[in-house]
């Protein structure tokens, strides 16, 4: 301001675009190069000027920034979605660097300025995976596909009958030396770690704690070199979640990352990746991203019990079955989508919903609640089901929409006596429960029945029923289903 310059907004953006001017004496490049060395935090811009239309600069910091090779034709975009309907081929910008786009041309410059030779990678993800090909919503199309997707993050990791994590570089030494594993990850991300946690407890054998990468990076972890950390995100590219793995690398910690989107600022600073291939997410609202986090989880909770020898062989070979199972439960839970589609238009004029479970059931409970607010912006709450009457049953009055998850036959009868509970104030109680248990019908009010699988592996079913109320009661309310308010899909900012 004191130089002159007039402001029009109090963003920080304008602030870039002022100073490109202030340092722009006809050489663009230049000018680029003198901002960003002036900008501190997290970025990615495009860049043009009106004296050199046919050229365009793309430089990034800690935020995503793609470019997209055409014929005759340059891109850059923010998430390799945007570019697979005009091209196939991307380069992935380091932080610091920065490119120059003709239509012709993408040459990529150091931060001091000097030309790299960066590879240009093939995108697997076709046009159709991201269209919405007939369906009325991104949402609904990535619900619908969760069959499809868990068996292509399954399909690689099942040999002869075996679960093979090739990722999970570590030796058998290195393994044995590991004595605890910390999950982190951010919102439905960090639930699918809550609800793996159980079966990666049970097979391994190792204590395993769940911390939002948010706290966890600001919480003086006590992590060390046998510390296995396990950071989970669709994107890639939460800002959080990359913080936490970076303290952690800083207390020596061996970092596994499961991620969707490949090249992903997560899939590179981890010493180990996973990709869950679960193709691209558009919906806000994550749904196949979540399911195929749950599916690389329990193999991996698998493949680590076996590997350590703590989990027993013919636990293991049931468990592999189960897993093989998976999509087409997935496919069963779907079909059920009619009966939901009804049971929406009961619970589209709620003020306030509760989502309560046990155990694996609890973990389930939070992403369904996540899942409600999110879309449908219905006020939902997620309680442990044994705390209720620890305070929160005072909210429940007559009329109050109780979503009951109990998919955890050995709590079964814990949970029902909470249903009880609430019930006896006046709740209306939706159940979701295992096929067969024949009790909780006279329980609730409705019941939706997940296919019978391993305890340890109901949330990626239960999960289901709860994304499809959702949407259906989103639906219902007219909401902007796809692009929910106040929400962005990558959380790159802090
Ligand atoms: C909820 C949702 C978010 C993300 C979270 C982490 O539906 O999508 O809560 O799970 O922002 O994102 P990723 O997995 O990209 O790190």
């Amino acid at each position: 301001m004191a130089k002159g310059f007039t402001f029009l907004s109090e963003t920080d953006t304008e602030v870039i675009v002022h100073l490109l001017e202030y340092y722009d004496k006809g050489n663009v490049k230049n000018a680029v190069m003198k901002t960003v060395s002036r900008l501190e935090g997290s970025y990615a811009l495009g860049v043009i000027c009106t004296d050199t239309p046919g050229k365009l600069y793309a430089v990034k910091e800690a935020s995503p920034l793609i470019l997209g090779v055409g014929a005759g034709e340059s891109f850059f975009a923010s998430d390799v979605t945007a570019l697979v309907a005009y091209t196939k081929n991307a380069i992935y910008l380091d932080d610091g660097e920065f490119a120059e786009l003709t239509p012709e041309n993408i040459t990529v410059f150091d931060r001091a300025g000097r030309k790299i030779e960066k590879i240009v990678t093939p995108v697997t993800w076709d046009i159709e995976a991201a269209e919405k090909g007939g369906y009325e919503h991104f949402m609904l199309k990535e619900i619908m596909e969760q069959p499809a997707a868990v068996r292509a993050a399954i399909e690689p990791r099942l040999r002869d009958g075996e679960v093979t994590i090739p990722e999970l570089t570590l030796t058998d030494e290195e393994l044995a030396g590991i004595n605890k594993i910390t999950i982190t990850a951010c919102g439905s991300a960090y639930y699918a770690g809550c609800a793996a946690k159980y079966a990666l407890q049970a097979l391994t054998g190792l204590p395993v704690e769940t911390a939002l990468a948010s706290e966890l990076r600001y919480s003086e972890p006590i992590i060390d070199s046998h510390t296995l950390l396990i950071a989970i995100s669709q994107s890639g590219e939460t800002a959080d979640t990359i913080a936490a793995i970076k303290e952690c690398k800083g207390r020596d910690a061996r970092v596994l990352a499961i991620v969707n989107v490949v090249g992903s600022t997560i899939a590179k600073i981890a010493d180990m990746t996973m990709y869950t291939y679960a193709g691209p997410e558009i919906a806000v609202a994550t749904t196949k991203g979540y399911t195929t986090q749950l599916a690389a989880l329990f193999m991996l909770a698998v493949a680590v019990g076996k590997r350590l020898g703590r989990a027993d062989g013919e636990k293991c070979a049931a468990l592999t079955g189960e897993i093989a199972r998976l999509p087409r439960l997935i496919q069963n839970t779907i079909d059920m989508n009619h009966r939901i589609k009804a049971l929406a238009k009961k619970y589209a004029a709620s003020k306030s919903l509760f989502f309560i479970g046990r155990n694996t059931d609890w973990a389930s409970a939070l992403e369904g609640a996540l899942k409600m607010k999110e879309i449908s912006y219905i006020h939902a709450e997620s309680y442990a089901a044994g705390e209720l009457k620890h305070g929160t049953i005072a909210l429940i009055e007559e009329g109050t929409p109780v979503i009951a998850v109990s998919c955890n036959e050995r709590l079964f009868d814990k949970t029902a006596s909470n249903i009880i509970e609430v019930k006896a104030r006046g709740a209306k109680v939706l159940a979701i429960a295992v096929a067969g248990n024949r009790k909780i019908v006279s329980q609730a009010d409705d019941v939706i029945y997940i296919p019978a699988v391993d305890t340890l592996f109901t949330p990626i079913l239960a999960v289901i029923p709860m994304q499809l109320l959702a949407y259906y009661v989103a639906k219902e309310n007219g909401c902007d289903i796809d692009k929910p308010k106040n929400l962005a899909k990558s959380v790159t900012v802090e």
